[in-house]
């Protein structure tokens, strides 16, 4: 009887993955997981001083890693970031679509207004579809590759504390990542989601519990572990979703939210 083969210790090394949104939260403590593994990343992010600081830091850690000035709401900025990045790293492996933005919160759907809604679907859904839009043809040269889109638990079910427009645009983000992992499961490329429940010490958990320490408790309290999630347990889901571990996982959508949707 043969065994499988074993999986080399650092499954990404030398890949070079792209994380939108890296300058903070979510995006740059996953870009720190993936370059200790030994990825090369490219953070894009319109919020320059922080994502010039975070690619500094990963490469004096002795990561290798670029900074991109990108706003995922233009298509002509995005195609331009994706050709430097091949430029400058010769290649892309993966993307992780995860600039996001939370607004709009604790309006119903009647009280949403137009432009607030607009840049809610732009950034959080058209923006992932954008990059998306960017990202596939260059896997596809290349013969494959790996995207993570960044949904929420909010794009697999409705609730009352982040408001219609992020739900909706979350929800799009699923929908949309089944379309094209179908659309492309035979041309090597696997695409999924994850959806967080609440992540602490990332502005939105700050938006939501709003400095109001019973509100925080009792959103805390909803949770069947009995408190939110860690940056770290988002980016280590992230950098497994990019690991050849996951060879026959594409179209799934991830819940990371400590039970929360099995309730
Ligand atoms: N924090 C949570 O509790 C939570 C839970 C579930 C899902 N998410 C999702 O995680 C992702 C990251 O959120 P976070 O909590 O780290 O937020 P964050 O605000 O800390 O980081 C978001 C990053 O995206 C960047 N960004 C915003 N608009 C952009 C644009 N137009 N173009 C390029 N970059 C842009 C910001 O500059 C920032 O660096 C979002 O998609 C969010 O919806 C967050």
């Amino acid at each position: 009887m043969s065994l499988h083969p074993l999986r080399t210790s650092r499954p990404l090394a030398g890949k070079v993955i792209l994380v939108t949104g890296g300058s903070a939260g979510i995006g740059r403590a996953t870009a720190q997981v993936l370059a200790a593994r030994g990825t090369v990343v490219a953070i894009a992010d319109i919020d320059e001083a922080p994502g010039i600081a975070t690619a500094l830091a990963l490469c004096e850690a002795g990561g290798r890693a670029s900074f991109h000035r990108m706003d995922v709401r233009d298509s002509t900025q995005v195609q331009a970031t994706l050709q430097e990045i091949v430029r400058l790293h010769g290649r892309l492996d993966g993307a992780f679509n995860n600039a996001g933005v939370l607004e709009g919160l604790f309006l119903a759907s009647a009280e949403q207004d137009e432009i607030t809604w607009s840049r809610v679907i732009d950034v959080n859904l058209t923006g992932v579809w954008r990059c998306m839009k960017h990202e596939i043809p260059l896997m596809l040269a290349q013969g494959g590759g790996v995207i993570v889109n960044h949904a929420s638990v909010a794009g697999l079910y409705a609730n009352r504390l982040v408001g219609a427009a992020y739900i909706a645009s979350k929800h799009g983000v699923v929908g949309l990542t089944k379309a094209a992992a179908l659309e492309y499961a035979a041309q090597g490329l696997r695409i999924n989601a994850v959806c967080p429940g609440i992540i602490d010490e990332t502005s939105m958990s700050e938006v939501i519990f709003g400095g109001d320490a019973e509100r925080e408790a009792q959103v805390k309290a909803l949770y069947p572990v009995g408190r939110v999630g860690t940056l770290a347990e988002v980016a280590e889901a992230v950098a497994w979703l990019f690991s050849d571990a996951t060879s026959f996982i594409t179209g799934h959508a991830l819940p990371i939210d400590g039970g929360l949707l099995a309730a």
